[in-house]
Parts: C-alpha cells; structure tokens; sequence
C-alpha cells in the first residue's frame, strides 16, 4: 500500500500519529520559510508542511512540485495554527519528512477545481481530468449511489438482474439503429439494442417473472442535453400483473431511491391522462412545479374582426401571474422568443390586466374592454397578471404554447431544480399517424397492449384506439416509460397489420417473438426508466451529459478517443465493406 489514509480522512484526533498518503498536488504555496501543498484524492485534499528550519532539502524538493504531480509523502499529523473550517481536513496538516514523487506531470489544459476555466469542448477532450474536479466527481457517485439503490429495491423485490446480448436484430423503439457488420456472415449485419424489450418479454415467457437490467442502449437520434446515444435504463418486467401493479412498484421504487439518494420523500404521484396533459399543457410530459395551464379561449377571441383569431383553429392563453408590469422590452423578447424557428409561432399577442382592473392588450383595435375582460374570466386573471396568447392550428398552437410555458416558468423563477413533481401520464394513444408516410406508428412500441376496452376500434378506428400505457414523469422531463405488452400471438399479429408489416415481414423481424407466444407466454408488462435523466434530476440538472462518465458532444463524437474513426483498407475488406 502506497498510504496509510486518505486524502479525506484525518482529523484532529489523528493528531500525533504518522501517516502516509498519496494523491496529486491541488495547489503549492511557499510562504517565507515555509511551503504548504494541498494533496488531493477522490477523499479530500489534506495540507503537507514543510519547514525549511526543520529539513531545508525537502522543503526545497516541495517548492518544486507541479500542480497534478502525482507524491506520496509521511510525516507526523499536527494541529494546524491557521484552521480552514470550510474542509472536513480543514484543523490539520502534516508534517512531511519523506516525499516521494510517484510521477511528475505536465501543467494540466485547465485549473482542476470546483469552477474551472476550461471550456466545454476542451474538459471533454481531457475528460480523465475532469473528473478530478470535485463537482463532476460527485455526479459519478450520486450515479453509482443510485445504481446500489436500484439493484436494492428491485432484488428486494425479487426482481433477478440478467444480461441481454447487445450484437441483435434491430427492435423498433422509433429511433434508428446502430448497426455492425459481421464478418462471419458477410453481408450480414447486427443492430445494436434500442432496448432489451423482446428479450425481457422472452425472459418472462421463460418464467423468470421479474427480470431487470441497468443497460446501455443505443440509439441514432439527433442529440439533446438530455439525450445521448448511448445511455443506460433500468430496465424492468414483470409478469402477472396489471398496470396498477406496475405503477405500485415503480413509485416504491422512485420513492426508495429519494430517500436511500436524495434524503428526501417522494411527494405524491398524481395520475394525468395523455389526453388532459396535452389539453392543459400542450405535452405529454408537463411540468407542474408551476401551474399556468392553458386557457382556451378560442369561442370568445373568435368573430372579433382579428384576422389571426379569426383564422385560428384555436387560441390558447396562458395566465402569467404577477407579470403584468413586464416592460415593452422584455414583451418583445417573449415574442422573439416564439418566433425562433423551434417554436415557429408568426406572433404573440398579450393583455396584462392594470392595478385598478383596466385591460391593456396588444390587439386594443379588435378587443373591447368587455372582450378582454372574457378572457380574464376564461384565465383567472386579476390585477396584476399577464395573459399570453397564441392562435392557430390546434397542434402547433399547443406546441408553441408550451414552449411559451416552460420560458414563461423559468423567467419567472418557478422552475426550481429541487422542488421535484412527479406524475404518470397514462393512457397514451396506441397509434400515431405519418401523414407523409400515410401509414401509422406505435407510439410506444409495436408490442404495448391497447386498453382491453378499446379493443374492437383497432380496425375501424385505429386514431382512437388507448395503449396500456404509462410515462413517469419529473420535472418536465420523461423519466420513464412503459405499459402492458401483448401476450398473444394473433393480437401482436393484428397489431403487425396495423403498422403496415406484411404477415412475411413480421414473420422475418419478430418470427421468434410471435413464435414464443405459442409456447405458453404469461400476461406481462414492465417499464424502463433512463437512468442519466434521473440521475441528472436527482443532482439538480437537466444535461444528462455531467453524469456520465465518458460522454458524446452533440455531434455525437467522442472528443477525447477521437471517435466515430475510419477503418483501414484491410479491415474493411475483411468485413466486405471495401
Ligand atoms: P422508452 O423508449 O420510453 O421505452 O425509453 C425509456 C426511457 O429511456 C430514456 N431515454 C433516453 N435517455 C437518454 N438518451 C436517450 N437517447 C434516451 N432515449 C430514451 C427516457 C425514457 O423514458 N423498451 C421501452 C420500455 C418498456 O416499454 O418497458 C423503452 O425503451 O427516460
């Protein structure tokens, strides 16, 4: 052993024992005939001394050390004169009289500190140094803490973890596939997993009952802060069961992992239908740290004589509480806001309501007093508040008004990191419809069961047909997601029709799936949560990136292996790819 403790470790009741320890020099300080080196570990960082009256050679040696040199050092442990009460360490230091340097090191591309100076592209391409620094260090533990939390609950819960291949046959979860080829089939090609789903529905047609897996799953999508494509789920099924027995588990174990992680207890887990979620906040994941629901006011903004309205399939309001003295400047930006192309609105109309009850809107030309006041009604709004509005067609409307929301929800401050609001949504649609493609998508995937009452509407009216479905939402943010599955063979078959697959095409993708079925599959149905997106949740950021380990930017590219690469001449051959 290179130490005796660690760098986090020592205390003033260790003082007068003699100690070794090992770690990077954080900072060197030489003070008249003194030096002082702050020694850094993943434990803490403890301060060395070195006198000159008392050994001059090593202080010398000390004064010389680079900042990241890697030293193991002994010397005696010693009440410190000047106490840092900021560090745990902070009362003592150490009184070196051996120091070994176990390697040198050259002056790092940034400071390795709580705030750094090294920009985002350049931590990332040194990302081993950044994860020296403190902040990034404790993302990785509050993610390895949760992980032991998970394997906990769930194996408490009789859930058996196994591992799935990663070299498959392409499962469809709506994203594109990464794929490789195989050199000992030529022409031949794997995809790697979207998910394990068939083969967790496989495991529960084995009867392992309760099955789960933290697991990496790739997916080829443009990139976003809480997207990467490959990021890991918990993922989980269960067989026998309905889907309040599938929720019932899963807030245990949401409400497990706030107090085993967060120290914290789970606030209720309200229950939204898609339908409301889209109705009141334009999403299927609305955030209600802040309410602000929309207001539809599209009977009485309509026939007023203002073309936009007039032509509107809807008009929606949104009552901004306490925001009516928003200045002309910063009404502007809210409207330069919803014209950038990601929200596309063509404008923002707005109608704050004065102190003494008087409207003033943006529209005063079409909107009476006595119209406006119609709206107030519709919004809730009383002296004080600001109602925005937006009208259109009722999908871009509701869109761009939720967009407005959550911009509205920041400004205002409601948006609190640690103020956490779950909720399911549940009772998705089953289908969704590609009018370029003029055929319909599984809005989950293709084996989620429609809900037993809407069953006979599966030809007739495919739009109208519910999934057993459900999303665990927090903060805004789809934390999880899943439903009950088809267990039979000619459902999951009509469902194949459904989405536009040839009996010989489903038989050649998911023949091993529809085949199971015969062979005695139980009712099952699980969920996988993405477990970057809770993790990052749970350390107060929506960018799932800070808690991953070796992460992608959003080119996809991992900057510091310098990957995706090309592959030499004989390689490629070799896969007959040359
Ligand atoms: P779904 O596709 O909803 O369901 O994925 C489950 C959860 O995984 C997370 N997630 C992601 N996290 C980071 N980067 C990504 N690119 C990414 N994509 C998804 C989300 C999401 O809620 N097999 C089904 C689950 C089931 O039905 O049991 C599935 O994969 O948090």
């Amino acid at each position: 052993m290179h130490r005796s403790h660690t760098c986090g470790e020592l205390r003033l009741t260790d003082a007068g024992k003699h100690v070794t320890l090992a770690g990077w020099v954080a900072r060197n300080r030489k003070m008249g005939g003194l030096v002082f080196v702050d020694l850094r570990d993943r434990y803490g960082i403890t301060q060395l001394s070195f006198n000159e009256a008392v050994n001059a050679a090593l202080m010398e040696e000390a004064a010389k050390l680079g900042r990241e040199f890697v030293v193991k050092v002994s010397g005696l442990v010693r009440e410190r004169e000047s106490k840092n009460l900021q560090i745990p360490t902070g009362e003592i230091e150490i009184i070196v009289d051996k120091l070994e340097v176990l390697n040198a090191a050259k002056t790092p591309p940034f400071t390795i500190e709580d705030e750094t100076d090294g920009g985002d592209e350049l931590r990332m391409q040194y990302r081993y140094l950044d994860l020296r620094r403190n902040p990034v260090r404790r993302n990785m533990e509050l993610r390895h803490r949760t992980a032991q939390a998970v394997r906990n609950y769930l194996s408490g819960q009789h859930f058996m973890e196994v591992e799935t291949p990663v070299l498959i046959k392409s499962t469809p979860e709506g994203a594109r596939d990464f794929v490789v080829p195989s050199r000992l089939n030529g022409g031949q090609w794997y995809a790697l997993p979207q998910s394990p789903q068939t083969f967790k529905q496989l495991l529960m047609v084995s009867g392992f009952d309760r099955y789960f897996q933290i697991v990496k799953c790739f997916r080829d999508e443009d990139l976003r802060a809480d997207r990467q494509p490959e990021f890991t789920q918990i993922d989980c099924e269960m067989s026998f069961v309905e889907r309040e027995d599938v929720l019932q588990i899963f807030e245990g174990m949401v409400k497990y992992l706030f107090r085993e992680v967060l120290q914290r207890e789970l606030p209720e887990v309200p229950r939204m239908q898609y339908d409301d979620a889209m109705r009141l906040y334009g999403c299927d994941k609305p955030d209600l740290r802040f309410d602000m629901q929309f207001c539809d006011i599209t009977s009485v903004a309509k026939g007023k004589g203002f073309p936009v309205f007039d032509q509107a399939e809807t008009v929606l309001a949104i009552n901004a509480k306490g925001a009516a003295p928003y200045t002309r400047k910063q009404l502007d930006e809210l409207t330069e806001f919803v014209k950038r192309p990601q929200t596309g609105a063509k404008g923002l109309i707005w109608c704050r309501v004065e102190a003494d009850g008087t409207l003033r809107s943006s529209v005063d030309k079409f909107f009476n007093q006595e119209d406006l006041q119609q709206w107030a009604t519709a919004c809730g709004a009383e002296a004080g508040d600001l109602m925005l509005v937006l009208g259109g067609d009722l999908h871009a409307t509701r869109r761009q008004m939720n967009d407005l929301r959550l911009e509205m929800g920041n400004r205002l401050g409601l948006r609190d990191p640690f103020n956490f609001k779950p909720l399911w949504v549940v009772d998705f649609p089953l289908l969704e419809h590609d009018p370029e493609a003029g055929r319909w998508h599984a809005m989950h995937h293709p084996f989620t069961s429609p809900l037993p009452q809407d069953l006979d509407k599966m030809e007739s009216d495919p739009g109208a047909v519910r999934a057993n479905a459900y999303d665990f939402v927090l903060n805004g943010v789809e934390i999880g997601g899943g439903s009950i599955r088809i267990h039979d063979r000619n459902l999951q078959q009509r469902m194949f029709n459904l989405l536009g697959f040839t009996q010989e095409e489903a038989q050649y993708r998911f023949g091993f799936l529809l085949d199971a079925f015969e062979y005695g599959a139980p009712p099952h149905g699980g969920i996988a949560f993405g477990f970057d997106r809770l993790c990052s949740l749970f350390g107060g950021s929506e960018s799932i990136r800070d808690f991953i380990a070796f992460p992608k930017n959003n080119a996809g590219r991992d900057v510091m292996i310098d990957a995706p690469s090309n592959l030499d001449a004989a390689q490629l051959k070799e896969l007959g790819l040359g």
